[in-house]
């Protein structure tokens, strides 16, 4: 089966500066956006351990960190890099077009 999927119109570019986080929802989504060294990210952005909110967390070299137990997430793999979380958080494909930033969602 597959799965249809579009993409989302986001935001200008001039609206996510390096070190930048935003969230936004689409449909029963919550995405993460980040903007980490002039690279944009884009993924779930409630933590898989314990349901809080990453957007409120700190953005970092390594990734995002949760506010709530400190696990910190590859933006690029959404693989948690130490506990307590265990389980990636879904990531989306970015792309920018005419300086505006589109994910792709299902
Ligand atoms: S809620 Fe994020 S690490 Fe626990």
């Amino acid at each position: 089966m597959s799965v249809l999927s579009e993409w989302i119109n986001v935001c200008d570019i001039s609206e996510l500066k390096k070190g930048d986080m935003l969230d936004f929802d689409y449909k029963d989504k919550k995405i993460l956006l980040a903007n980490l060294d002039g690279k944009i990210y884009a993924t779930d952005r409630i933590c898989t351990h314990a349901e809080a909110d990453l957007s409120t967390g700190i953005l970092n070299e390594e990734g995002v960190t949760c506010p709530l137990h400190l696990s910190t997430f590859n933006l690029k793999t959404g693989v948690p890099q130490n506990l307590p979380a265990e389980i990636p958080l879904k990531i989306y494909n970015v792309k920018i077009e005419q300086n505006e930033i589109y994910v792709e969602v299902e």
